[in-house]
């Protein structure tokens, strides 16, 4: 990791008992875990189809058929993904500071697996389901997952959708609420894995920046966002993460 090691030890030292972190992560934190990305994930037996085809109201109301059994074979992908040590560092992360807050972008459940309690979901998850009309809450059986077209909603008889955000879509108000108040009171805002170019998640680091608080950035790639850091750790996560940790808990073993 060469000159990261130093910005790792530089970093560590906003970690400490009593700042208030928030951490937002997107794809890349799962990437280690083999998830495709919503764009890598267009590859193969699904490259002929575009994101208006299979992530928007428009595209399930024109062939719910389809956009099923692409959802269907995601949560396949999900379901046999494990956990990385960058999610696992980010648990134990939370555990080392009294305020943690983790808001993801990710529709996977792996920081849950992670041992991470209390994530904010602000664009879904790929193992709920509600009603297309009236919103009820679904839970699929395993004959409605093999299945070629989405299950009747058992309450108002519309389709069963994905509850996820799709392009267009609004985000889940209370939660947008949630990670921007924390977002602006927190004293270290540590971005992880994503590109910082999908709104408005993208703009949580700007308004912790307006708050005063300390902008960490971890990503293999240099972006918007690490353009904007305090502290730009160039590396996968599944790397830098767990070398935070242990930087955070050698620190604390000095004091
Ligand atoms: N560790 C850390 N970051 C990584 C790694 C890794 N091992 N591998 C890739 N990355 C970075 C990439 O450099 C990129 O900046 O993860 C980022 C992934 O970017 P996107 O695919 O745009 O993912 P994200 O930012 O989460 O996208 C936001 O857009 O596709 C929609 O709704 C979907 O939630 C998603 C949203």
């Amino acid at each position: 990791m060469g000159g990261v090691e130093e910005a790792i030890v530089r970093a560590a030292q906003f970690f400490s008992n009593d700042a208030a972190v928030v951490c937002l992560t997107g794809a890349g934190v799962s990437a280690e875990s083999g998830v495709p990305t919503f764009r890598d994930a267009q590859t193969g037996l699904w490259s002929r189809f575009d994101a208006e085809e299979l992530a928007t109201p428009q595209g399930f109301e024109r062939d719910p058929g389809l956009v099923w059994r692409w959802y269907m074979w995601r949560l396949e992908q999900v379901g046999a993904a494990a956990p990385n040590p960058g999610h696992r560092a980010l648990a134990e992360l939370a555990r080392l500071c009294e305020a943690f807050l983790l808001v993801t972008q990710n529709v996977d459940d792996l920081h849950e697996q992670a041992g991470s309690a209390d994530v904010l979901h602000l664009h879904g998850s790929l193992f709920n389901f509600r009603c297309a009309a009236c919103a009820a809450p679904h839970h699929l059986t395993v004959e409605e997952r093999g299945a070629d077209s989405p299950p009747a909603c058992g309450l108002c008889g519309d389709l069963v959708r994905p509850d996820v955000v799709w392009f267009g879509e609004s985000l889940p108000w209370d939660a947008v609420e949630e990670a921007a108040a924390a977002a602006h009171g927190c004293d270290v805002m540590l971005v992880v894995g994503t590109s910082g170019l999908v709104y408005p998640a993208s703009q949580l680091p700007l308004v912790a920046r307006q708050g005063g608080a300390m902008v960490i950035d971890v990503n293999p790639e240099p972006g918007p966002i690490s353009s904007i850091a305090d502290i730009f750790l160039l590396g996968k996560s599944g790397e830098v993460l767990p070398a935070l940790a242990r930087a955070v808990r050698e620190l604390r073993a000095e004091l």
